[in-house]
């Protein structure tokens, strides 16, 4: 080969394989068929994990070969109780579906491979494992990948397992203690391989589009190289769409066959027929599963004494919500939804936890009735921060986006959204919160006079107005609220705090209005102002006014209950049911 040949580019078949083989590459758990893998195979995809780039060339990886029945037997007990334990601490709807999964094929494949990492090989001065140990780790892997692409080639299905107590599975492998377990592989010959990854296949998760992976020169700049970087507020707003009316009147007419007397349910046939427009579809997809998320963040107008609540409260319910305490914790497990909670912008530093979004924005807003509580770009940032949270949470599977919110006098900050986007005057929207005294009451009507007054904001510039009020909690749930209606994902809002984040995502983007329901209607009387003028109607009205996202929890069995009775019931013509005379 001449070296200008050993430059070049493969020719176009041969480039062509290669892609193939890294799109067609598959987890594979089942369809496995019986036939032992020959040793000259398994010699040629070992060979190929062994040429995969390591850290100053350490190769660090070693591959330990399970054939032995009762071996394998052994390390399947392993991964059950693992798998158990997994599934035990899984919201109701993710237990389900995860039920119907099968995650390990321990004992279906011929041939299981445990691939290794000894972070010590190669001694001390390892090139640029110094200053990054876990390169040694990231080598290992790369040698999984390889030995992935060539079983591929060969025909050859594998699947990784990660249900393990790594030293537990060390100790059956003989490890000695300076070697970590990095993959558990199975592999056999398989009857097909999927289109597409087993758990999108499954509605489990879907791929994230390139576009969002990518940023030009600093994080956030999304954009593909040689595209314009993406502005996510700007690619949100224009994905939103008007209902699809061929989808909804679908839904109608399907209602109008369907085993029951005609408009028997209400508003819940109404709730049924805007999910078939938003979804395009019809029936809708179940709006299962569904996260909550906590938008929570601190205001500077606290300082005006319009909370009796001390602002330290908005942290210790973040770590109460974190440590599965609270009230929307309790209505989260009975409704089986996730429960994430999203730092927007809460005073304290919090520390990581499991189900914590560290999205930051600033410690607490500034004092609207001194100045504008955030800069232009902190109300974009938040808003960017609740367009990725809901983005991530559609890809996770989730199906159903809900609105969670907690911020000391953050009712306050609500009543002067409200105003400015509905015109209601400040002392109609002004309510007791989580419960202001007559004077506190008088504080907060007379802190949203002299923001108006200081801010004269202009409703046509909902993003002035988010950052003349706040908060960061506020905007960031516009922005959730913006991406589920961008992603035809229902929101269901909760109380006043998701209202007058809806007011100015519908200012952004009038159609948003399709992707939201009102989950109820609060005490706090700015919300029946944002309701009449977002002409939504609340789904229950329970004197509620605790936020967090508990009245929008209650509301989801009935939007599911409204989406499955569209897809399950039969018509009258299916069922040999008798309709009534015309
Ligand atoms: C680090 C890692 C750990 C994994 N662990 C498991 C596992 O325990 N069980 C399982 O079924 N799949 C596991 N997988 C496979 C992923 O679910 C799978 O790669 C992903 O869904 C994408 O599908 P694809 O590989 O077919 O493209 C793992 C993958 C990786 C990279």
């Amino acid at each position: 080969m001449s070296e200008e040949q050993r430059a070049e580019p493969y020719p176009q078949e041969q480039r062509a394989a290669v892609y193939r083989v890294i799109a067609e590459r598959r987890d594979v758990r089942q369809g496995f068929r019986p036939d032992p893998v020959p040793d000259d195979v398994l010699r040629r995809v070992l060979a190929a994990a062994h040429q995969a780039p390591s850290v100053g060339f350490s190769q660090p990886w070693d591959f330990i070969v399970i054939t032995e029945r009762a071996q394998r037997e052994r390390i399947a007990a392993l991964a059950r109780r693992n798998r158990d334990g997994y599934a035990a601490g899984l919201p109701g709807a993710r237990s389900r579906a995860f039920g119907r999964l099968k995650v390990e094929s321990i004992l279906d494949t011929p041939v299981n491979i445990a691939v290794t990492c000894d972070a010590t090989r190669g001694g001390r001065h390892t090139l640029g494992r110094h200053s990054q140990p876990d390169t040694a780790a990231f080598s290992s892997v790369l040698a999984v990948s390889n030995l992935w692409l060539a079983a591929r080639a060969e025909g050859l299905g594998v699947g990784w397992v990660s249900f393990f107590d790594e030293r537990e599975l060390a100790a059956e492998l003989g490890l000695p203690a300076h070697l970590d377990v990095i993959a558990y592989l199975c592999a056999g010959y398989v009857r097909e391989f999927g289109p597409e990854p087993e758990l999108q296949a499954s509605g489990w998760a879907r791929r994230r589009p390139v576009a969002w992976a990518v940023h030009a020169g600093q994080f956030g700049r999304r954009g593909l190289p040689g595209e314009e970087p993406v502005d996510a507020l700007a690619e949100v707003t224009a994905a939103i769409r008007p209902l699809d009316r061929g989808a909804a009147a679908a839904a109608r007419e399907r209602q109008a066959r369907m085993t029951k007397p005609p408009g028997s349910l209400g508003v819940l046939e109404d709730v049924a027929a805007s999910l078939a427009g938003l979804a395009g579809e019809c029936p809708a997809p179940l709006p299962e599963p569904a996260a909550v998320a906590i938008f929570a963040g601190d205001h500077g107008v606290h300082a005006q004494g319009v909370s009796p609540w001390p602002q330290e409260v908005t942290a210790q319910m973040v770590a109460n919500f974190l440590a599965g305490g609270a009230v929307v914790n309790a209505f989260a497990a009975q409704a089986g939804a996730e429960v994430v909670v999203v730092d927007a912008g809460v005073a304290a530093d919090l520390d990581p936890a499991p189900g914590l979004l560290p999205r930051k924005v600033a410690r607490g807003t500034a004092d609207f009735t001194r100045g504008p509580a955030m800069t232009r770009e902190q109300a974009v940032t938040a808003l960017t921060a609740g367009i990725e949270v809901a983005r991530d949470l559609v890809a996770a599977g989730n199906r159903c986006l809900v609105t969670g919110d907690m911020g000391i006098a953050n009712t306050t900050a609500s009543a002067a959204l409200i105003c400015t986007f509905t015109g209601s005057s400040p002392v109609v929207v002004s309510g007791p919160g989580a419960g202001a005294d007559a004077a506190a009451r008088a504080r907060k009507v007379e802190a949203i006079r002299q923001g108006l007054a200081l801010h004269r904001p202009d409703p046509a510039d909902p993003v002035g107005v988010l950052a003349a009020f706040g908060g960061y909690e506020h905007a960031a749930l516009a922005g959730f609220i913006l991406a589920g209606a961008a992603l035809r994902v229902p929101v269901i809002l909760d109380g006043v705090i998701a209202g007058a984040a809806a007011l100015a995502a519908v200012a952004i983007a009038p159609d948003t209005i399709a992707a939201c329901l009102a989950g109820h209607r609060s005490t706090e009387p700015g919300h029946a102002a944002t309701l009449a003028y977002l002409k939504l109607r609340p789904l229950i009205d329970l004197d509620l006014r605790l936020g967090e996202g508990t009245g929008a929890l209650l509301a989801l069995p009935l939007v599911q209950s409204a989406a499955r009775a569209l897809r399950d019931v039969a018509t009258f013509d299916s069922a040999g049911v008798s309709d009534k005379k015309a």
